[in-house]
C-alpha cells in the first residue's frame, strides 16, 4: 500500500484567511483541589517558593509553555465556594469544609493570590462563577470587585484590600456542570437557563464588555445530552457568548476493553460531540432567528479514569491531599495528541478549551518538596502551544489506509492538522499514527506554499505504550528528534513510526 497522500493549500483555511486559531484553544484548568493549589503552586513553606509564596520553578514552567488562559477555582469545587472567603487579611480567612471534594480550604490563595499569579506567568483567567449555591447577584459582586476602577462597594472593597487596578477579567463560566446530579445544586436545564440568564444580566450591567460561557451538557453520556443544551439554549441564548462542554477519556472495560488500537480513535468521538453541540446550538440559533452565533468552550477536556474513585477523589478532610493524581503513559500522550488535533480542526466554532488541569491534579506538571516533573501528556501539549500559530488548514487528505474499531467502523491510522501562519509564512502538521506495529509514510504535496526548510521536527513514541514518567525516571518517555523528511519534485515524504506523534514545521 502506498503513502498517505496530503495537500495542503495555504489558501483553503477552515479559519478565515488571514484569521488565526484562537490561541484560547490551547488554555488549562487550576481547580481548588488536591494539590493544584495548595502544594502545587503556591507553596509558602517550601525554599522553592518566592516571598509570596508561590512556586518559582512552577511558574517558569508554565511561563515558559505559554499557557494563554487557565480556568479558575473549579470544577465541582466552585459550585460551594464563597469567593469572599478568599479576599481580604490572610489571618481572617476562615477554614472551610468543601463539600465537592471533602477537603479543608484554608483560603490563603483566593481570586487576589490567582491574579497575581496570571500576571506572573503571563496568562489570563477564566473566571468560574458559584451559581449552585451561589446567588446571580453574588456573580455580578465578583464581576464588579475584578472589574469595576472605583466608587462602588465591591471596587472600594478591592481598593480596600490593596488592589488598586481592576484586573477587567473578560472570560466567565456561568457555573460548572450544572446537568451533574453530583454537582452541588445541580438543577433543571430550565432552572439553571434562567439562573444563567439572570446572572448575565446583572453581570453585564456592571460590566457590558464580558464574554460568558454557559454550562453545556458535561459528556455524552449524560442521559440529558444535547436536551440539557437545547434547554438552557431556549433560555439563555441572547445573553451568553458560547456554551461549555466537558469530556474525559479512559482505555476502561467500558470505553474501549481496554484495546489500546479503539483508544486511540476516542478523539474521534470528540469531533462528534463538538459537532453536535453545536447542532444544537445552531438549532436554538435558527428557532430564536438570532444574528448571534455561539462558540463553544471545551472547558474541560484531558485522559482521566485510574484515579478517578475512592481515596482519589476524597479529601477526608485534609488540607491538599492528594487527589486525582493520575500518573499518564505513552499511549495517553498519543490520544491527548489527537485531541488536540480534533481541538484545532473545529478552532472556527471552538474559541477555548482547557486542557484539564495544569498542576498535580490529572496533569502535565507534577510536583513535590524537591522538584517537578512532566508527564507524557506534556508533550503534546506544549507543541500546540509552541507550534500551532495561524489558521487551520483545510487539508485534502488521501489516508488508504483504516482499521476496524468496533462501534466506530473504519478508522484512519493517520491523523493530521495543518496550520499556515501567513505573517511569517510558517507551516505545521501535526500527526498521530493510530498504527500500533507499522511506520505510515505521508506524501505531502504543496500548493500555495511550499516548505523550503524544516525547523522543527519531533516525535513522541516508543516500544511499551503503557510507559509513564515519574520523579525516579523523569523522561522516560519523552520527545525526540523526529527522522528528517526527505523533498523530491516539490513533494516531501515522511515516514511515521508506529505508535506516534508528531511535529513539522516548515518555513518558506
Ligand atoms: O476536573 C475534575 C472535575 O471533573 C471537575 O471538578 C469537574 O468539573 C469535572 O467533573
Amino acid at each position: 500500500m502506498g503513502p498517505a497522500r496530503i495537500y495542503v493549500d495555504s489558501r483553503r483555511t477552515i479559519t478565515p484567511v488571514g484569521g488565526a486559531l484562537d490561541r484560547n484553544l490551547f488554555g488549562s484548568f487550576l481547580e481548588q483541589l488536591g494539590r493544584a493549589i495548595y502544594e502545587g503552586i503556591y507553596d509558602p513553606g517550601s525554599s522553592l517558593s518566592d516571598a509570596n509564596g508561590l512556586r518559582k520553578d512552577v511558574m517558569e514552567e508554565v511561563r515558559g509553555a505559554g499557557v494563554p488562559m487557565i480556568r479558575y477555582p473549579g470544577g465541582n469545587f466552585v459550585s460551594g465556594y464563597n469567593w469572599l472567603d478568599g479576599v481580604g487579611p490572610k489571618e481572617d480567612r476562615p477554614h472551610v469544609l468543601d463539600k465537592a471534594w471533602n477537603t479543608i480550604n484554608s483560603n490563603q490563595f483566593g481570586t487576589n493570590e490567582f491574579m497575581a499569579w496570571c500576571r506572573l506567568v503571563g496568562t489570563k483567567p477564566l473566571m468560574g462563577l458559584n451559581l449552585g449555591t451561589g446567588t446571580p447577584e453574588q456573580a455580578a459582586a465578583l464581576v464588579e470587585y475584578c472589574n469595576v476602577d472605583r466608587g462602588t462597594r465591591w471596587s472600594d472593597l478591592r481598593r480596600k484590600h490593596g488592589i488598586a487596578d481592576p484586573y477587567r477579567v473578560q472570560h466567565w463560566c456561568l457555573g460548572n456542570e450544572m446537568d451533574g446530579p453530583w454537582q452541588i445544586g445541580h438543577m433543571t436545564a430550565n432552572e439553571y437557563g434562567l439562573k444563567a440568564a439572570d446572572a448575565a444580566r446583572q453581570m453585564r450591567a456592571v460590566d457590558p464588555s464580558l464574554k460568558l460561557v454557559a454550562c453545556g451538557s458535561s459528556g455524552p453520556g449524560m442521559p440529558t445530552y444535547l436536551e440539557w443544551d437545547r434547554e438552557v439554549l431556549e433560555q439563555s441564548y441572547e445573553y451568553v457568548d458560547g456554551l461549555s462542554l466537558h469530556r474525559y477519556f479512559g482505555n476502561t472495560p467500558d470505553e474501549t476493553g481496554g484495546d489500546s488500537a479503539k483508544y486511540l480513535a476516542l478523539n474521534l468521538t470528540m469531533d462528534r460531540q463538538i459537532e453536535e453541540t453545536l447542532a444544537v446550538c445552531d438549532l436554538v440559533r435558527g428557532r430564536k432567528r438570532s444574528a448571534k452565533k455561539l462558540w463553544l468552550s471545551f472547558d474541560e477536556w484531558n485522559v482521566w479514569y485510574r484515579a478517578r474513585a475512592g481515596d482519589a477523589v476524597n479529601g477526608h478532610r485534609q488540607e491538599a491531599p492528594h487527589l486525582l493524581e493520575e500518573i499518564y503513559n505513552l499511549e495517553d500522550a498519543l490520544l491527548v495528541g489527537g485531541l488536540l488535533n480534533t481541538l484545532m480542526r473545529h478552532a472556527d466554532r471552538v474559541e477555548i478549551a482547557c486542557l484539564a488541569q495544569l498542576v498535580n491534579v490529572i496533569a502535565p506538571i507534577m510536583t513535590n518538596g524537591q522538584g517537578l516533573f512532566r508527564q507524557t501528556i506534556f508533550y503534546p501539549y506544549s507543541w500546540a502551544l509552541q507550534y500551532a500559530r495561524g489558521s487551520v488548514l483545510e487539508l485534502l487528505i488521501e489516508s488508504p489506509s483504516t482499521y476496524e474499531v468496533p462501534g466506530m467502523g473504519l478508522v484512519p491510522h493517520l491523523d493530521v492538522v495543518g496550520i499556515s501562519d501567513a505573517d511569517d509564512a510558517k507551516t505545521v502538521l501535526f500527526f498521530l499514527n493510530r498504527d500500533l506495529s507499522k511506520a505510515r509514510e505521508v506524501e505531502v504535496n504543496w500548493a500555495g506554499a511550499t516548505a523550503n526548510r524544516l525547523l522543527a521536527s519531533w516525535v513522541l513514541t516508543g516500544d511499551d505504550l503503557k510507559a509513564a514518567n515519574g520523579f525516579d525516571a523523569p523522561r522516560k518517555v519523552a520527545p525526540r528528534a523526529a527522522e528528517k523528511p526527505s523533498n523530491a519534485s516539490g513533494r516531501t515524504r515522511i515516514e511515521l513510526p508506529p505508535r506516534s506523534y508528531s511535529v513539522f514545521q516548515w518555513g518558506a
